[in-house]
């Protein structure tokens, strides 16, 4: 990753104080992206605290002053020391009301949500109904968020994959054996293509592009014919998990053998990579800096290797495309 330039802070701040908190799946750097949060806040002078367990701990009350050493040695730690939930609650008009009043009443002005397309959802309504500010910083494992290049978590997630397929591997070889290793994403295919590409599966499914049992067939044959004797096929779970095991079904009625490996949260969990933790610190400290100079309402992520502000209205619910060359790329590199 290279050098990332953080927006200016303003000569006047618009706020006195903020609040962090993490929202949805957790992802290794979100505590990166805490920590940037409340340490940059306290740099320019600006009163930080802390949510529990995103916004169910927001409607509890469950807020806490945080000083620097609040987010000491959480840098290399997964997970997120804030805690998480997901909050279908949250989606109720009265409930942002009272989320807002519960916020004012603690005299915070401004609220950071580090999560995914959902977490954004609330925080835009909530800024949109009450005017409270919201910025969101994006972390989750899938890299699903239009508007940014890249989501804090998923570059640990990939690596964490690969390093499973590079294990599966030599079981697959050993004993010449077909593998299908089952990778997160939801309805989005960048982890199986980056885990693909990167761990050199022999074919990847992804829910972007059609990809039937024959075709899968037919590219395991093709590997046979030129001798290769094992090979890895990467599948995205979908918006249904459990799609490797209904692939491996079909693919027994064909006369193929092959044995089925879902990571699962394995996937979520773990030290967050270098990449993480300095994305998530660079969004945390640029989140600070918008807010402070009265950008809200919208997400901080990163574009071409710039920090960029991305209003809501053009980040939630929009579809983030895979490349397409990369697509084509994996399927030349498997031949
Ligand atoms: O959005 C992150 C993610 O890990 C997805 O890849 C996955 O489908 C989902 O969360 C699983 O959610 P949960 O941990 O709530 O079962």
């Amino acid at each position: 990753m290279a050098m990332i330039t953080i927006p200016e802070f303003p000569k006047t701040k618009k706020l006195k104080s903020l609040a962090v908190l993490t929202s949805g799946g957790d992802a290794p750097g979100m505590n990166a992206a805490v920590r940037a949060v409340v340490r940059y806040s306290i740099a320019n002078d600006i009163e930080v605290f802390g949510i529990m367990k995103g916004y169910s701990g927001l409607l509890e009350g469950q807020i806490e002053a945080m000083k620097l050493s609040s987010v000491a040695n959480i840098i290399q730690r997964g997970g997120t020391v804030l805690k998480t939930s997901r909050c279908p609650e949250f989606m109720k008009k009265q409930v942002r009301k009272e989320a807002a009043y519960i916020l004012e009443r603690k005299g915070i002005e401004g609220l950071v949500v580090i999560g995914g397309d959902g977490s954004f959802a609330g925080a835009s309504l909530l800024e949109k109904e009450t005017g409270f500010r919201t910025i969101g910083v994006p972390g989750t494992i899938d890299n699903d968020i239009f508007g940014t290049d890249d989501t804090i978590g998923f570059d640990t997630a990939v690596n964490t994959a690969i390093e499973a397929i590079d294990r599966i591997r030599d079981t697959a070889s050993s004993h010449g054996r077909l593998f299908l290793v089952e990778v997160m994403g939801r309805n989005s295919g960048f982890i199986a293509l980056s885990t693909g590409i990167g761990g050199g599966a022999e074919t990847i499914v992804v829910p972007e592009a059609e990809m039937t049992l024959p075709m899968i067939r037919k590219s395991i044959e093709r590997g046979m014919n030129r001798g290769k004797t094992s090979s890895i096929i990467v599948v995205a779970e979908g918006p249904k998990p459990g799609l490797a095991t209904r692939i491996g079904r079909g693919l027994e009625k064909a006369g193929f053998d092959s044995k089925i490996c879902t990571l699962g949260h394995i996937q979520r969990g773990g030290v967050p990579t270098a990449h993480d933790r300095m994305l998530g610190s660079v969004l945390g400290a640029a989140a600070v800096a918008y807010l402070a100079s009265g950008k809200s309402g919208g997400m901080v992520g990163i574009t071409r290797n710039e920090v960029a502000f991305t209003p809501f209205k053009e980040v939630i619910g929009k579809k983030k495309t895979l490349p397409k060359v990369a697509m084509a790329l994996a399927e030349i590199l498997a031949t």
